[in-house]
């Protein structure tokens, strides 16, 4: 979604444009549909360029001209909600005067009656973006100073935003403000990097301030100033990781990273011994955690499937009653709250919109609040009392892969945390831990299919439905296989449970129709076997994901992929990668843009 990214400098830096766009390109993946920016030019005054497309036609354009750009600078990457894909509504917006130029993330509620109101005054707009209102209300309250124009104009604000402002009328800062809607500013040696994701920054410099919300950012030459004084934090990434490394896609590079990154979400948090899990971020909610006798799980997309998961962890290990939610639908319902509830969110950016807002809601009516996240200081990390990183390092293709293997792992540590706290014994304990411990090696012979799946992309390729089936454990699986391939490759598939496929949609089986099904030897292994046969009987091609040894599906399905046999909960760890494969190699197949698929966004900051 819409990324932001400001410049200044001690002075007059030519380089100031170029330094902003590698910035604002490490934004990339997050999607967007436009690009602009506003730089001072050393011919006195204030230039604003905007492209339709990629950042590359920005560029582009702006070789084109003669410019001589010096410092501040403001880049955007938009993402459309209000106002069609076109040049007049990509950001940076302008006020009447084309002194005052403003990058916004976010979404103004009270836009059209502020809009109304600004034209009666004499305001013209040029574009049908909600952000222009910004940019009138500042020109109105302007006295002289850029802060206090953009604190009083915030007055008049309803929704959400992160703000990088300038001004030719004063042009030696940049102003930032923040409300939902994350900012932070690097700190280099001779200047600063306004950011609305850290990944822009990381090249430049590792400390940052993270602003929060209600705060205004006054960045100066030489000094910047905010309303509350701030510690400088430390970005854990390594730069290489936002690299390729010679992958062809950031997807999968990701895919085959995952021993590394579940290692990594595991690492230092296994008691063998006690069977137990060691969770720093849960020590302050300890005691609160032992009267929890209801968990609502809240995530959106792949997150919200790895919560499908959790839920079937929890209650048979924790035996706490669980449910999980599509966060955009939890707070629009009547979910029964009370100080023995946790709401536990999981989301890899920290930042998902309807996740923040479940968050926000379950608190303000007294349940406990936690969190998965992979973002550290994201505002999902910030606002809940307490949580997990899944540590798996940046994650940029769209469709989320390593991020869900490490939320899985986190959900393992949740439920031997909770679990031992409750009945789980301790010899169950230490079997999960042991699993655990061996996890990062059965991923790494798991992704050896990958040439077998590369050759089964390329039988199945032209088929144009596909069906995930799976049950229990596996039926969380199943959705996120589906989605997947529905993300990268814009093919139409169908995740269900085994068990459902005879109430209806064993109706669309033919041969043109091809299931997947995830049957390792788990507790419900013959009742998905009765489902492939149902399939079979109607002429339904399968591909069948098993337990390593279990030759006798071979007699069933179509082809068979194995992945090592591990504990029933965590098979999803495992069998989820041959599906991130086939999803992969069918969309290369297919010619699509992988690691940005079109209409979406990595990390969605609106509702
Ligand atoms: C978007 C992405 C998905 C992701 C979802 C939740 O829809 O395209 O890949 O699963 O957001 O993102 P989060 O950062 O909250 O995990």
């Amino acid at each position: 979604m819409c990324g932001i990214v400001g410049y200044i400098s001690k002075g007059n830096d030519e380089r100031s444009v170029n330094i902003g766009i590698e910035a604002l390109k490490r934004l990339e993946y997050r999607g967007y549909d436009s690009a602009g920016l506003a730089f001072w030019d050393r011919s006195g005054g204030i230039i604003c360029q905007k492209a339709v497309g990629r950042i590359s036609n920005l560029e582009n354009k702006i070789g084109q001209n003669g410019f001589s750009p010096a410092d501040p600078v403001i880049l955007h990457t938009r993402w459309a909600t209000h106002g069609n894909v076109c040049e007049a509504n990509a950001h940076p917006h302008s006020d009447c005067t084309r002194d005052i130029f403003v990058a916004h993330n976010g979404i103004i509620e009270n836009y059209p009656a502020l809009k109304e109101q600004l034209i009666g005054e004499g305001h013209v707009f040029s574009s049908g973006t909600d952000t222009e209102v910004i940019a009138h209300l500042i020109e109105k309250c302007f006295e002289g100073n850029l802060e206090e124009a953009v604190r009083k104009s915030l007055g008049c604000l309803v929704g959400t935003y992160g703000l990088a402002v300038i001004s030719g009328r004063d042009p030696n800062k940049i102003v930032a403000a923040r409300l939902s809607s994350p900012l932070l500013v690097g700190l280099a040696e001779d200047y600063f990097l306004l950011a609305s994701d850290p990944s822009a920054v990381i090249a430049h410099t590792r400390k940052v301030v993270y602003l929060d919300d209600g705060e205004i950012a006054v960045i100066g030459r030489s000094n910047f100033t905010i309303i509350r004084e701030k510690k400088a934090e430390e970005i854990e990434w390594a730069d290489g990781q936002h690299e390729k490394e010679g992958f062809p896609h950031y997807m999968l590079k990701e895919v085959m990273e995952q021993p590394e990154s579940i290692e990594q979400t595991l690492k230092g948090r296994l008691i063998p011994e006690a069977g137990n899990a060691k969770l720093g971020g849960l020590d302050s909610v300890e005691q609160r955690l032992r009267q929890i006798d209801k968990v609502y799980i809240v995530g959106c997309g792949t997150a919200r499937h790895a919560g499908l998961l959790g839920e079937y962890m929890f209650e048979e290990y924790a035996g706490i009653s669980t449910r999980t939610d599509a966060a955009s639908e939890f707070r629009y319902r009547k979910t029964l709250l009370d100080k023995n509830t946790a709401l536990l969110a999981i989301s890899q950016s920290g930042e998902t919109a309807d996740t923040l807002a479940a968050i926000r809601d379950a608190r303000s009516r007294g349940a406990l609040t936690m969190g998965i996240t992979n973002v550290v200081g994201s505002t999902q990390a910030r606002e809940t009392d307490a949580g997990v990183y899944t540590r798996c390092g940046p994650e940029i293709g769209v469709a989320s892969t390593k991020a869900f293997t490490s939320q899985v792992a986190a959900l393992a540590l949740f439920t031997l945390f909770l679990g031992r706290q409750r009945q789980m014994p301790l010899e169950t304990g230490r079997r999960i831990v042991r699993e655990l411990l061996r996890m990062p090696e059965m991923v790494e012979q798991t992704l050896q299919c990958d040439r077998q799946i590369k050759e089964l992309a390329e039988k199945y390729r032209g088929f144009e439905n596909f069906f995930y089936l799976g049950r229990k454990y596996n039926y969380p699986i199943a959705r996120e296989g589906a989605l997947k391939i529905k993300e990268i490759a814009y093919v139409h598939s169908e995740g269900s449970w085994g068990g459902e496929l005879k109430h209806g949609e064993l109706a669309l089986i033919s041969e043109d129709f091809p299931s997947i099904c995830i049957v390792p030897k788990d507790s419900v292994y013959e009742k998905m076997v009765s489902n492939i046969e149902e399939i079979k009987a109607r002429g339904g091609p399968v591909i069948a994901v098993t337990s390593e040894g279990n030759q006798e599906i071979e007699s069933l399905a179509d082809d068979v992929v194995y992945i090592p046999d591990t504990i029933e909960f965590l098979t999803p760890i495992l069998s989820v990668i041959p599906l991130q494969l086939f999803a992969y190699h069918f969309a290369v197949l297919c010619g699509c843009d992988i690691d940005k698929p079109r209409n979406l966004a990595k990390s969605v900051t609106v509702e």
